[in-house]
């Protein structure tokens, strides 16, 4: 219980945290000029058009060159991107993918919708896979996996890659919270067979919505391309091409209005990225020291790209008190924001707090995937708290700062002073 002594200071004051999306604060005259010249040549579609401007064509070709990839596909959000990928690979009834249980809703709702089946690994301090856990779990059923690189830095994956590697296993990088992280130097969705990233609001670049896939492998990509607009590829005239790959298609299109914005926005991700893990950094050495208090293992600082600080508290009961106290400090964001909480409610971020996956709903009347008969492997597979004994452990007693791009140095000054201050 906080200590009644400890209320004296809980006032309300302005928040200190200006603002939580980073894109968004930096879409200005740039994005809008690109936007508007989509509008004046009024070809927002990218196949064909009056005028076609060719940005989402633009785009996909600065991430092949960003990542040293031979294929980019832009899509209309990341969680269509999660469902190509595991449509690229083939993924369906009787197979297994390995994700971890923190994670997005939809990395588990891609695999689950493909028919096929997720499978939980733990975590380590890290909050992304837990090698040691993930090679444990690799069984006959296991067709691909999904590394999270979550909070905005990336896990093992050097480790998981070479698992990946050693078990012939393919591997889907999600970038959709890392776009311009790096490994030691090597940008993260460069490791997997398949990476994806999100330009959705939160994201590090937005244009509201929006999403890609990035491969290697022609064949992976052309059946993603195939997957992504109704099941076909085009021919040179934008128009549908019946006479090459027919499969089953989503209408997953990007369109031209907003690739122009990400595409112009993509060329701020570095000015971004290092803005955030400036702040980051400078934030977590004033942190030091107060009891109780550890961070996330980063393992690659200099690759982080910034825009969350794990902090773990020695227990829930400390955790709660000092989001509590912080928070009536004016460390958050203001109403809008969601930030400075105890991670047990970052909602669906967290696996235990996807109902439709603790209690395996379906969207089938006959239960599909879970009452499939080629999924019988997998009927006593379970997904409610205490299935991943370490990421519990560690959900329940940190909680999450989000880090924007414009935060001040007397912001951080002000925030590190309210935590010491709520410690003491
Ligand atoms: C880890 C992760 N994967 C996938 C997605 C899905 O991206 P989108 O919102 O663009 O569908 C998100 C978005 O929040 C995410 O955080």
């Amino acid at each position: 219980m906080a200590k009644k002594s400890g209320a004296a200071h809980l006032r309300k004051t302005e928040p200190l945290i200006p603002y939580e999306w980073p894109g968004s604060y930096f879409l200005g005259k740039e994005e809008l000029a690109a936007a508007a010249s989509v509008l004046k040549a009024r070809s927002p579609f990218r196949f064909y058009g009056p005028d076609l401007q060719g940005y989402a064509d633009r785009l996909e070709k600065a991430y092949c060159e960003r990542l040293g990839r031979k294929h980019a596909l832009a899509v209309n959000s990341g969680t269509s991107a999660l469902s190509l990928a595991v449509a690229a690979l083939s993924i369906g009834p009787g197979d297994e993918v390995l994700l971890p249980g923190y994670f997005w809703v939809s990395c588990v709702a891609a695999v689950v919708r493909a028919g096929a089946i997720p499978r939980l690994v733990d975590v380590d301090d890290t909050f992304c896979i837990d090698p040691a856990d993930l090679e444990r779990k690799i069984d006959g059923h296991t067709r691909a996996v999904l590394m999270v690189h979550m909070s905005g830095a990336p896990g093992a994956i050097d480790k998981v890659s070479e698992i990946c590697r050693n078990h012939k296993l393919p591997l889907i990088e999600d970038c959709a919270q890392a776009n311009g992280a790096s490994f030691h130097g090597k940008p993260a969705g460069s490791f997997g067979d398949l990476a994806i990233f999100s330009f959705q609001l939160n994201k590090n670049i937005t244009a509201g919505e929006g999403g890609l896939v990035v491969c290697d492998d022609e064949n992976l990509y052309r059946r993603a391309w195939a997957c992504h607009d109704l099941g076909y590829t085009r021919n040179p005239q934008g128009r549908l091409d019946t006479s090459s790959l027919q499969l089953w298609g989503q209408g997953s299109r990007y369109s031209e209005l907003l690739a122009a914005v990400v595409f112009t926005q993509l060329k701020k991700l570095d000015k971004i990225t290092a803005a955030m893990r400036k702040a980051k950094y400078q934030l977590r050495a004033k942190l030091e020291g107060i009891p109780g208090l550890s961070f996330r293992r980063i393992l690659d600082p200099k690759g982080d790209s910034g825009p969350f600080l794990l902090l773990i508290w020695k227990d829930r009961e400390t955790c709660l008190r000092m989001v509590e106290r912080t928070r009536a400090a004016g460390v958050q964001t203001g109403s809008l924001g969601m930030n400075n909480v105890p991670m047990t409610d970052w909602g669906l971020h967290i696996y235990y707090n996807n109902l439709s996956l603790v209690e395996k709903r379906s969207l089938s009347a006959a239960g599909r995937p879970w009452t499939d008969p080629l999924n019988a492997f997998a009927a006593n597979y379970e997904y409610k708290k205490g299935t991943l004994p370490v990421l519990d452990g560690l959900i329940d007693r940190s909680s999450l700062l989000s880090i924007p791009p414009t935060l001040s140095a007397k912001a951080i000054d002000k925030i590190a002073a309210e935590f010491h201050r709520a410690a003491g």
